[in-house]
Formats: structure tokens, C-alpha cells, sequence
């Protein structure tokens, strides 16, 4: 007889640890698969969300500007609403406000304060901005209004994730 002959019990030992270890990785796999998937999708082609402002149409007023997207939250996927505050500079900029206020997220609004006309208005504790987002000094916020990246596509008006304004 061969000293490297498999003994009966050798062979079932292996054969039950081949099998019991595929049926494993068959159980596990989805698992895994499940809980990574979210970070194996593919980014979308462009980070920019279509809105339906005409660029033709946007003038020196802010004017609010809702728009809707995908937001994934892991493996969910929810349907959400974005707003901004887009007007023309005095150089024919576009720019596009976030409308969340920097000192504890309330949403500010246009012109809507009587004792400070063209300014950018926060209900919650009295938060002013100037035009181009700029927090006003004495007031809550801690900073300027985040500043939405944007691009013009067909003739319409897209915009990017909304960003802290540069040089503040
Ligand atoms: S949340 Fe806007 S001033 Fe406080």
C-alpha cells in the first residue's frame, strides 16, 4: 500500500470541508454583495440636476428656483427637493444661492423683511445676507449662503451640490 494513499476518513473530511465551505461562500456572497452594493454603483454621468429655469430668463432679482432629484441613501433612493436663489450679477454672472441658513439651517427668503429691503432674510432668529450671500455682521449667521455650482445645458439652467463660497 501507498504511504500517500487518502484513507476513507481523510477523503469525507475533505469532501464535507470543500462542500460545507462553497455552501458558506454561496450564503455569504449576496451579503456582502448587499451591503456594498451602494458603493459598487457606477456615479451618475453628470453631478449636475436639470432645473426648468431658462437662463434666458433669469434677471437681477433672486428668484427661488426648485428643482427635484435622486438621493441615495445607502441602498435607498429617495425622490427630494432642492431649492436656490438664482439671479444675474452686475457683470451678467449667474448665481445661485443655497437658501440654508448658515446658523442653524432655517431656509431664508428673499426681500421678505420690511426693515431691511434686498437682503436675504432668516425668520428663525433674524439672520440677514446681502445680495451675493454674504452674512451681515450683528446678525446669527456665521457665514455666507453656499454657493451652487451650475452649468447651462440647452438653454436651461443646472446645477451642481451647493458649496461653501469661496474666499470666505
Ligand atoms: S437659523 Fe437662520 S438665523 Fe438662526
Amino acid at each position: 500500500m501507498s504511504k500517500n494513499k487518502v484513507s476513507r476518513r481523510q477523503f469525507l473530511s475533505y469532501t464535507l470541508t470543500g462542500v460545507g465551505g462553497f455552501m458558506a461562500a454561496g450564503m455569504l456572497m449576496p451579503m456582502v454583495r448587499f451591503a456594498v452594493d451602494p458603493v459598487l454603483q457606477p456615479k451618475a454621468s453628470s453631478d449636475f440636476i436639470p432645473t426648468q429655469q431658462k437662463v434666458a430668463d433669469i434677471t437681477d432679482v433672486p428668484t427661488r428656483v426648485d428643482f427635484k432629484f435622486e438621493q441615495q441613501d445607502a441602498w435607498y433612493t429617495s425622490e427630494e427637493t432642492g431649492t436656490a436663489w438664482v439671479y444675474k450679477d452686475d457683470k451678467g454672472e449667474i448665481v445661485a444661492l443655497s437658501p440654508v441658513c448658515k446658523h442653524l439651517g432655517c431656509v431664508v427668503d428673499w426681500n421678505s423683511d420690511k426693515a431691511n429691503q434686498n437682503h436675504f432674510y432668516c425668520p428663525c432668529h433674524g439672520g440677514l445676507y446681502t445680495k451675493d450671500g454674504t452674512n451681515v455682521p450683528g446678525t446669527p449667521p456665521f457665514a455666507p449662503l453656499d454657493v451652487y455650482p451650475y452649468i447651462e445645458k440647452d438653454g436651461y439652467l443646472h446645477l451642481g451640490k451647493a458649496e461653501p463660497k469661496k474666499g470666505a
